[in-house]
């Protein structure tokens, strides 16, 4: 099976993801879809991972973190002392967390590859082989912003996904609606 990478993010109407490394939003529904969509598996042996920034990860707030029921997945420069989390593995490069994925031992402990964010994070695993869907929850509403989502390319389609509620969602009066998209250039190895 070769590796998918689905990406989730949440963006406001100028596409802004983050302020001052925190949501520029508090959505608790929107959280609790993140967490729904991210921890769910078909098998229950399995988690699920989650790559991220360190910047993403240091935006966690030290109760929620690591990202419970999930594998994190941190990437940095630096080699990051993770060692106190359970479930937690840094990683300098797209090249060594590539080769965890297809590390034949781990290949049978994960099921669904989530892209967590932020910014860089979601550039560079849009541009890769591997992107396959993104899950776009789209915020119908301007924030002040310092972090956003990098530009849609015309690979993308939207899709259907039956786990996906297509309605507008309404929370504190903000309006919001979850897409699909997938990448029409992925191709399976
Ligand atoms: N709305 C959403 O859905 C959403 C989702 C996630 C995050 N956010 C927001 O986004 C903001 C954080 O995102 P961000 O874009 O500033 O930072 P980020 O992408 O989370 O982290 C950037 C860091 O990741 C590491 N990194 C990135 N590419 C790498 C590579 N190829 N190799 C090795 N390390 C790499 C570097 O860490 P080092 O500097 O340690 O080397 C870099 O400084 C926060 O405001 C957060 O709340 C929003």
């Amino acid at each position: 099976m070769s590796i998918k990478f689905n990406l989730i993010a949440a963006a406001c109407e100028n596409m802004g993801i983050g302020k001052n490394n925190d949501l520029p939003w508090r959505l608790k529904s929107e959280m609790a879809y993140f967490t729904k969509m991210t921890s769910t598996t078909t098998d229950s042996r399995k988690k699920n991972v989650v790559i991220m920034g360190r910047k993403t990860w240091d935006s966690i707030p030290p109760k929620f973190k690591p990202l419970s029921d999930r594998i994190n997945f941190v990437l940095s420069k630096s080699q990051l002392d993770l060692n106190q989390y359970k479930d937690v593995y840094g990683f300098t490069s797209w090249k060594e967390i590539q080769d965890r994925l297809n590390d034949n031992k781990f290949k049978d402990v994960y099921e669904i590859v989530w892209v967590v964010g932020g910014s860089r994070i979601y550039k560079e695993a849009m541009e890769s082989k591997y992107f396959y869907r993104l899950y776009l929850t789209e915020i119908k509403k301007e924030f002040d912003c310092d972090t956003f989502f990098p530009k849609l390319g015309a690979n993308l389609k939207q899709i259907s996904d039956p786990d996906v509620p297509e309605e507008v969602q309404k929370e504190k009066g903000i309006e919001f609606q979850y897409k699909v998209y997938e990448n029409n250039e992925y191709k399976e190895e």
